[in-house]
């Protein structure tokens, strides 16, 4: 199976999770892309979606799915996002696709959060993957110093030649090479540093159910 199929075949999982008559949170990324082509096909069952991000809100809307703004929702009953990895434990990084900021913001008011994901995705420790950390533009010379003295690269991601700016108008610097051996620990640290508006890290509040594509089919870690 290539992987779109592994990640068509979670997102096909993941409607399972989905509470009739309620709102969803929806995340963002080709997984999730593929999640809301499957939505689509059953959204007369539910109320609407909260997105995190633009991208999302535009393929919900597409699909003929009503968009809820998140200060209308007090809580939901379930967010599915895909990861860029996760532990057996549930924690992740994510904000490959530069969404981090408001994939944790709905996540935080979900009860449960399923992530869906290849099987690729899967690994015991953290940090293969470069940590995205959204910051205030006037403050990533700054930000990039302490994230280097925490012992990676920190590398601003760049568009065109130019800042990469987020939905929510910041930039997102990269951290690549950290060791990331207490997600719950770092991510702290790391949202400490002044100018930092969040980090990629899920570890506080991870994944309660992982649904992951394999060659042997969809395996369930919760
Ligand atoms: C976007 C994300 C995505 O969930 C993550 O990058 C995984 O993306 P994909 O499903 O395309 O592999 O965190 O900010």
């Amino acid at each position: 199976m290539t992987q779109d199929e592994l990640k068509q075949a979670v997102a096909r999982a993941a409607i399972e999770y989905v509470v009739d008559g309620e709102i969803i949170g929806v995340g963002t990324g080709s997984t999730a892309n593929f999640f809301i082509d499957e939505l689509g096909k059953i959204k007369d069952r539910i109320k609407g979606a909260v997105a995190s991000s633009e991208a999302t809100a535009e393929r919900l809307r597409a699909h003929g799915i009503k968009v809820f703004d998140l200060n209308e929702v007090e809580t939901m009953p379930v967010y599915i996002d895909g990861a860029d990895e996760i532990t057996p434990q549930g924690a992740m990084i994510k904000g490959g696709g530069a969404a981090l900021t408001r994939e944790k913001i709905v996540a935080s008011v979900a009860q449960k959060f399923v992530c869906i994901a290849d099987g690729s995705k899967l690994v015991d420790v953290l940090g293969k993957f470069p940590l995205p950390v959204e910051v205030i533009p006037m403050a990533h010379g700054v930000v990039a110093r302490k994230l280097s003295s925490l012992g990676c690269e920190a590398k601003l991601r760049l568009k065109d030649g130019k800042p990469l700016v987020t939905d929510n108008g910041c930039y997102i610097i990269d951290a690549v090479g950290m060791q990331i051996a207490d997600p719950a620990a770092i991510e702290d640290a790391i949202n400490n540093i002044v100018g930092v508006v969040t980090n990629g890290l899920f570890a506080r509040k991870g994944a309660t159910v992982c649904l992951l594509g394999t060659a042997d089919g969809v395996k369930k870690l919760e």
